[in-house]
């Protein structure tokens, strides 16, 4: 099955409420997203499950939340004031501006002199195939002369306080990794810990990206869930210096976080950073990367950024940032590994392999087959006759009653086959249906055999379950049981 292209995935996206362009009756930003019903849910449970795998369930992590705007020099220590740029060309008649270092990965668009000035668009980095020519204009306009780059800081900047002077010039944070940094002898004193550990933390972070696009994928304001997790750079484990072996262990990690809830494996690769890549801080860093409709692109970094950033605020502000080792009776400077991950790229990834398009019974089926701890919503509880008060009354008890554990929707806006696939098109796992069978006919003294049918999305298979048996049911399902192994106690339904 082939991933959709992004146009299908934004469309889906807008249609059954998941993600809207930011300020779409002005005319949108195409910068900013904003996410619907379903889109919040499903954001929701990836930071919910990444802040449960990386920081509850582990004894060497805590959590943090640090305020978006800190102290202007926090930003000149950390080197985003000199180096946080991206070279940037303008286009002198369009006016359009680009990445220098993105002009050979865009098409470009050209009026061909050997073709009596006919229009083609040409694939990056290809020479017109009839006059040989290479691109030198702007590819948008395909008309106008690019400027000669200029380097542009992507931090956007604010003023802090009622003055808009340089004084009280400020930025809104292009990372959440520096309110950690910032913060780390406050952690490490009111929580008393032990090297190696690590503080997490998920946040907004804000750049004023040259060139956003690809959806979700480059915004100018979005999420990230990140680790600075410190370690003693003396120490030594499995015989290497313990920071590289840390560093191997958390790209590993990350790697089997995202197969865990659902990511293909061949739909990830690593790439390890050469030197002309490296960050100013990092000695090491190696992207996880995916295979999003435009090519293999970054999905999460991590990176070995050593001393660099205790090192830099200690010296800009003065205080120490250091950590007592008892063993060697020494303060050492830990040495920190970074895995950072876009929340709103993950989201792109997951639903991106959650789509399929499959035939069933002559019909096209859309389904997203998303794990069902990502699921926006777990359970739709469908009456199959509308008219039929005691059945509609059973389904609103129900999902009153399911959405006390279990994120529960109502629907009785169509036929019965219309609402499943609904369902599968948003990725519900579980639909429960009330039907006649289950009320009876009271005409004819008739109490039903209250009885449910709970259909599985992938499967599409069907089973009839005890209204009272409900709740242990999903129980079981919501945890790690297999539905094979629950709808092994049940009749099957018909489909
Ligand atoms: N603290 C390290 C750091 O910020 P980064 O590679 O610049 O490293 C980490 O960003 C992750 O944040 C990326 O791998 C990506 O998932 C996400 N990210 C970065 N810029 C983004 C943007 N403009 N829009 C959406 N996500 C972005």
């Amino acid at each position: 099955m082939s991933a959709p292209n992004m146009d299908v995935l934004v469309s889906l996206a807008k249609r059954r409420g998941f993600i809207f362009q930011s300020s779409e009756i002005y005319g949108g930003t195409g910068s900013c997203w904003d996410y619907g019903p379903l889109g919040v849910e499903l954001k929701q449970n990836i930071k919910r499950v990444w802040w449960r795998d990386f920081v509850q369930e582990r004894p060497d992590m805590v959590g943090l939340d640090a305020s978006i705007l800190m102290h202007a020099t926090v930003w000149k220590a950390s080197g985003h004031v000199d180096n946080f740029t991206d070279p940037m060309v303008d286009c002198r008649e369009c006016k359009r501006r680009f990445r220098a270092d993105q002009l050979g990965d865009m098409p470009w668009l050209h009026f061909c002199p050997a073709t009596k000035g006919n229009k083609f668009t040409i694939p990056a980095g290809e020479p017109c195939k009839h006059c040989g020519a290479t691109r030198t204009l702007c590819p948008e306009c395909g008309k106008g002369e690019l400027t000669a780059p200029r380097q542009f800081n992507l931090m956007f900047k604010t003023f802090m306080g009622p003055v808009e002077e340089d004084a009280a010039l400020t930025y809104l944070r292009p990372e959440t990794a520096q309110g950690i940094f910032v913060n780390f002898d406050n952690v490490l004193q009111s929580m008393r810990l032990k090297l190696p550990f690590g503080i997490a933390q998920i946040g907004k972070a804000f750049r004023n990206e040259i060139t956003p696009g690809n959806f979700i994928f480059r915004s100018r304001e979005f999420e990230q869930m990140e680790i600075e997790y410190f370690v003693n750079p003396n120490d030594r484990v499995d015989g290497r210096p313990a920071d590289e072996a840390i560093h191997d262990t958390w790209i590993e990690a990350c790697r089997a976080w995202f197969l865990r809830y659902g990511v293909a494996a061949d739909n990830l690769k690593f790439h390890e950073h050469d030197k002309a890549e490296l960050a100013h801080y990092s000695k090491r860093t190696v992207d996880i990367l995916y295979k999003f409709p435009m090519g293999w692109s970054e999905l999460m970094g991590i990176a070995n950024r050593t001393d660099f950033d205790l090192k830099q605020h200690a010296k800009f502000s003065g205080k120490s940032l250091t950590y007592f080792d008892e063993e060697r009776k020494e303060h050492i400077v830990p040495f920190v590994i970074e895995p950072s991950a876009g929340v709103d790229r993950a989201l792109l990834a997951f639903l991106l392999d959650a789509y399929q398009e499959e035939e069933v019974r002559g019909e096209k089926r859309v389904v997203l087959r998303l794990h069902h701890e990502l699921a926006p919503i777990k359970i739709a509880v469908l009456p199959l006759l509308k008219k039929r008060p005691e059945i509609v009354a059973i389904a609103h008890e129900l999902r009153t009653r399911l959405a006390k554990r279990w994120t529960t929707v109502y629907d009785d806006t169509a036929a019965i086959g219309r609402l499943y696939r609904r369902q599968d098109e948003v990725g519900t796992r579980y639909c429960v249906t009330v039907d006649v069978k289950t009320v009876g006919d009271r005409e004819k003294g008739e109490t039903g055999d209250q009885k449910v049918t709970i259909r599985e999305r992938d499967s599409m298979e069907q089973i009839r379950v005890p209204l009272a048996e409900l709740d242990t049911v999903f129980g079981r399902l919501m945890g790690d049981t297999a539905w094979a192994e629950v709808a092994a106690a049940y009749p099957r339904a018909e489909a």
